[in-house]
């Protein structure tokens, strides 16, 4: 089987395309338009310092807000699928606390919602407990295997060969989550491991019925699952073909994969019969991994990125992520005008110049934070949002042409995001992905579990786009034992009156999400309107503004193409929002799914 070599007439995923803008032009023609204020010189200071995890101010300290309330008395679960949220409310009744249940959602999912994230995979679980008023971001990412180098997906003449970062083994890195699963229950959860895994280790042996979702994005990859024989035995029928609706798909060998996590915890992953099943069955298909990377596999707490925006805190995802620094970069230039005296044109132009700088600094600075040195103190600073602002006309858009730096991005296939928030004031906003549907199509033999294509996050070339059209620079090259950069950014938006908590898949799509969903909260939507809201999109390069239909009126179209904005109606719509919001006066708390998708939030 030739996993690196892909078949250049099948129809998964758009792959590498167009080449790098001319950078050397852009920036002579930057250097002479662009105010310098806005492209400060960063010092090398700094890296997201790990633990200790951030404390919420005290009442009437730094940014006014009070501090922990009292317990909500009602708990929510906002996620992709219905029995992923039930397995949650399942641990929660049974005694655990949002962290058992952020296990038992996240287990269910690997399950149920096979396309998006797994075993197989990791991300982020940005945690707030409420006893203390910690915030923690746990760093679940997938790490590179120490056998994988800078220049692995090039060939000899240094041009990177098709769907090698995308398809099969060697598109995979370092799983996270099982390990997020034991440190979550351990450290947070009130129940033992073993009991948070029931509700998956359930589904995965008794089956599923087959939902729309996931069969739409069988018969999407169904040529890239066909070369790995043990995906196509879970997932197609004995011929080859896709499954009914209905159809049960029961994957037992995952269930056994499961239960050695439950009664071992990681060891049971990253050791022992799992982990050495897990190495042949990688190394067979040409992929890199050794007992060691394994073995060796940690999750990180990290410290999460804090803003403020009018008043209200804005918590999310550190790097590795470049999630919670580019939100934050847009509304702290946001925080310069009145967005809500503003006509919507205006608005929307600003909110589109602000999305435009955030994803450039994106691109431009961040990696993993054990290997790169960031300049995120800067980038999240009011000073750089007031230089940023200097460069944006009241009335033009300013091309991104004119803004030095490097290319584009792609709307993302799936990933998953859930919230959850316990009786107690708990939370968690978790984001997880094994990247594109069922990840890198591979599942290695008696494990059950669908290997991430997580690698294809790295920049594999300078300047060269991975399949969401993200191009990096050297902070983002591939190196053994790295993290690559994400867009996941699970998030709590939290003000004087209330709180919310949101994330949804989508790859470079997720940030401008997550800040037109925090904008619409802070503007007073309910969560149901905060995920059902039409969306926009704008991520520097392409210089084009991207919309789902509904989303500006007629009025709204003509005033900003008139300021020089392309706007482009997308032909689909995109994400699948999970948002749960606690109104502290009313008590009220509601959970919203994206309709968009076919989840499930539930207050109980
Ligand atoms: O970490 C990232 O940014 C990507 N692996 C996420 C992929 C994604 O959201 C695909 N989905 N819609």
């Amino acid at each position: 089987m030739n996993w690196a070599g892909g078949g250049a007439d099948d129809d998964a995923p758009s792959g590498r395309f167009a080449s790098a803008r001319v950078a050397a032009l852009l920036l002579v023609f930057a250097a002479l338009v662009f105010s310098t204020a806005a492209v400060p010189a960063f010092a090398d200071d700094t890296a997201t310092p790990a633990a200790p995890a951030v404390r919420r101010p005290a009442p009437g300290t730094t940014q006014g807000l009070p501090a922990a309330r009292a317990a909500p008395h009602q708990g929510a679960i906002a996620s992709a699928y219905p029995l992923a949220s039930e397995a949650g409310q399942e641990v929660l009744a049974q005694g655990g606390n949002a962290f058992d249940a952020a296990v038992a959602v996240s287990a269910a999912l690997a399950v149920v919602e096979p396309t998006s994230s797994g075993l197989g995979g990791g991300g982020f679980y940005l945690l707030h407990r409420q006893i203390d008023g910690v915030d923690i971001m746990l760093d679940a990412r997938e790490k590179a295997p120490a056998a994988a180098s800078r220049d692995m997906y090039l060939d000899k003449a240094g041009n990177p060969i098709d769907r090698a970062s995308t398809d099969g083994p060697l598109a995979a890195a370092i799983p996270g989550e099982p390990a997020a699963f034991d440190h979550l229950a351990r450290r947070f959860g009130r129940l033992p491991l073993k009991v948070d895994l029931a509700p998956a280790i359930r589904l995965a042996r008794r089956g599923f019925p087959l939902y729309a979702r996931v069969q739409g994005a069988i018969r999407y990859k169904r040529d890239e699952l066909l070369k790995s024989p043990e995906t196509a035995r879970v997932f197609l029928t004995p011929s080859g073909g896709v499954p009914e609706l209905g159809a049960l798909i029961k994957q037992p060998e995952l269930a056994a994969t499961l239960e050695a996590i439950a009664t071992e915890g990681a060891r049971g992953f990253y050791g022992g019969r799992v982990a050495r099943d897990l190495v042949d069955g990688v190394r067979a298909g040409g992929g890199l991994w050794t007992l060691a990377d394994l073995a060796a596999y940690k999750v990180i707490e990290r410290k999460p990125l804090v803003g403020e925006y009018r008043g209200a805190r804005i918590v999310s995802a550190a790097p590795p992520s470049s999630g919670g620094v580019a939100v934050i970069d847009a509304l702290n230039i946001l925080s310069g005008y009145d967005l809500k005296g503003a006509v919507a044109a205006t608005r929307h132009h600003w909110e589109i110049e602000a999305m435009r700088r955030a994803y450039r600094d994106r691109a431009l600075y961040l990696g993993d934070p054990d290997f790169v040195k960031m300049p995120l103190p800067q980038i999240i600073s009011q000073d750089y949002a007031a230089g940023q602002r200097t460069s944006i006309r009241p009335d033009k858009a300013m091309p991104s042409d004119m803004l030095p730096g490097i290319e584009s991005e792609r709307v993302g296939m799936d990933t998953t995001h859930f919230s959850v928030l316990d009786a107690d004031g708990n939370r968690v906003a978790a984001t997880l992905s094994i990247n594109l549907f069922f990840g890198s199509g591979y599942m290695a033999p008696k494990t059950g579990v669908l290997l991430n294509d997580t690698m294809d996050d790295f920049s594999v070339k300078p300047g060269t786009p991975n399949v969401f059209g993200l191009v990096g620079n050297a902070a983002n090259a591939i190196a053994p034992n790295k993290r690559a950069l994400s867009s996941m950014t699970p998030t709590f938006v939290e003000t004087r009156k209330g709180l919310m908590i949101l994330g949804t898949p989508g790859g470079g799509y997720i940030i401008s999400m997550v800040l037109l969903g925090a904008l619409d909260y802070l503007d007073g939507l309910s969560a149901a309107e905060v995920v059902k809201t039409p969306r926009f999109h704008h991520q520097y390069l392409p210089d084009v503004v991207e919309y789902e239909s509904g989303a500006f009126t007629d009025t709204e179209i003509s005033r900003l193409q008139a300021m020089g904005h392309t706007l482009k109606e997308g032909s689909r719509r995109w994400g699948n929002m999970q948002v749960i919001t606690w109104d502290y006066a009313t008590g009220k708390v509601e959970a919203a799914s994206d309709p968009r998708g076919e989840g499930e939030g539930l207050v109980y």
